[in-house]
């Protein structure tokens, strides 16, 4: 058996509003499964290596649940268009490069490697539609020690030149020859991936509801970002009252599937993603850099629909998941404003609890470091800050939600594997 044992502040986001602090505590893994955090050594542990982290924080690694890898190369650039403009003028001329597998594979070996040095081990992300260069992303993703689920894009239609299924047919073949391909890797799953409605001919949407059911395939796309985007599927939908309908009418709507940004989704379509188990996720820095809105997120936590958090870069313009969480408070606040003063925001604890346990709820985890979880945590080293008088656990976490720390994440576990120790 591996035993792994890990001494520091341990902060465990058990309970949205209350995470459990334990100073000078052991987080341990027997296999890469936690047994527990322990105030004190057990006694069947007695004589055990531990690696002992001194005061450094001991916290859950994030879940990104909404992530663009074919556009990591325009991070932080490229956001003064709305949605529309901008997948037209950025996103798409860039996704159009990973038909290059040797571009992909040194795009994706970077991408790979700053997500774990990042403290996210996982995700729930978008290829491209090019088959040879997810399964690339997939071996990179894989050999970093991120876990999680990858869709290859399908898109047959309203794409653009050098990024568009030319026929139904390809789009179908391709997504086979993809699936196929899956079936070596371990923490990588495929997940099926039509990119948005507008994108996808009813035909094949047809086809990949049919696929969802066959091989009991999760399912993941956006909803509800913008307004422009919401009228065109009004357009070509006009049979769907709303734009989740689009999705359902096919067989994608189902527990499992992920729903990206929902920025405009009204009480019904969210009453519609609550009762078919549908997570929603909130991406608030890319809401706000294309100016799609602001989501109500207070909202639906309160309405009980599942809610994560998603960098969605490149739209977002942080892979780091502290700054999303920090993004997505703030634009809590903004909610707030914009309702009235109707609404609550979300406070930090909340906050970080969406990144972590919220995150890991979609791939089965239980809240916080619980007995039974795969291990996926990070070590934080705040000791660079300055500390002229004694902050407790939580003040400290708030602290490194907002300020950026270049290289403070010390290590990482992602499934009871450490897979970084920084240099
Ligand atoms: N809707 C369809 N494609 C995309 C994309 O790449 N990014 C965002 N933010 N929204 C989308
Ligand atoms: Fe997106």
């Amino acid at each position: 058996m591996t035993l792994t044992i890990l001494k520091g502040t341990i902060v465990s986001a058990a309970d949205p509003r209350r995470p459990e602090v334990t100073e000078g505590g052991y987080l341990a893994a027997e296999d890469g499964v936690i047994t527990g955090v322990f105030p004190a050594l057990p006694e069947q542990y007695a004589g055990a290596p531990v690696e002992d982290f001194g005061q450094d924080l001991i916290l859950q690694s994030f879940a990104d649940l909404h992530l663009h890898a074919p556009q990591y190369p325009m991070l932080g650039t490229g956001m003064d268009l709305p949605l529309l403009d901008w997948l037209n003028a950025y996103a798409f001329p860039t996704e159009a490069r990973f038909a290059d597998p040797g571009y992909a594979r040194e795009v994706y070996r970077r991408l790979a490697r700053e997500l774990i040095e990042n403290g996210t081990t996982r995700v729930c992300m978008f290829s491209s539609l090019h088959t040879d260069a997810t399964l690339i992303l997939m071996e990179e993703l894989e050999r970093a020690g991120v876990t999680g689920y990858v869709g290859k894009v399908n898109m047959d239609r309203n794409g653009a030149p050098g990024l568009l299924e030319e026929t139904t047919e390809e789009s179908k073949r391709e997504t086979l020859r993809w699936l196929d391909a899956c079936g070596d890797f371990r923490y990588i799953r495929p997940i099926l991936t039509p990119r948005f409605t507008p994108s996808c001919t009813d035909e094949l949407m047809e086809f990949l509801g049919k696929l969802a059911l066959q091989r009991d395939l999760p399912v993941q796309s956006h909803l509800s970002e913008n307004q422009a985007e919401v009228e065109w599927v009004r357009r070509l939908h006009p049979d769907c009252a709303q734009y989740w309908e689009s999705y359902a009418k096919f067989g994608l709507w189902k527990p499992g599937t992920v729903m990206a940004h929902c920025v405009w989704s009204d009480a019904r379509e969210r009453q519609a993603m609550h009762d078919a188990g549908v997570t929603a996720v909130y991406c608030a820095d890319s809401n706000q850099n294309l100016c799609s809105g602001v989501a109500p997120v207070v909202q639906m936590l309160r309405e009980g629909v599942r809610v994560a958090l998603g960098s969605d870069i490149a739209g977002g313009g942080h892979l780091s998941m502290f700054d999303v969480v920090a993004a997505s408070i703030r634009s809590s606040k903004a909610r707030r404003i914009l309702d009235g003063w109707e609404t609550e925001f979300l406070t930090v604890p909340e906050g970080w609890y969406l990144g972590t346990s919220a995150g890991a709820a979609y791939f089965g985890a239980a809240p916080g470091f619980a007995p039974g979880n795969p291990l996926h945590a990070l070590v934080l080293s705040d000791g660079a800050l300055p500390q002229p008088h004694p902050l407790t656990p939580l003040e400290r976490l708030e602290r490194c939600v907002y300020r950026r720390q270049e290289r403070a994440v010390r290590a990482v576990w992602s499934a009871g594997r450490k897979v970084y120790a920084a240099p």
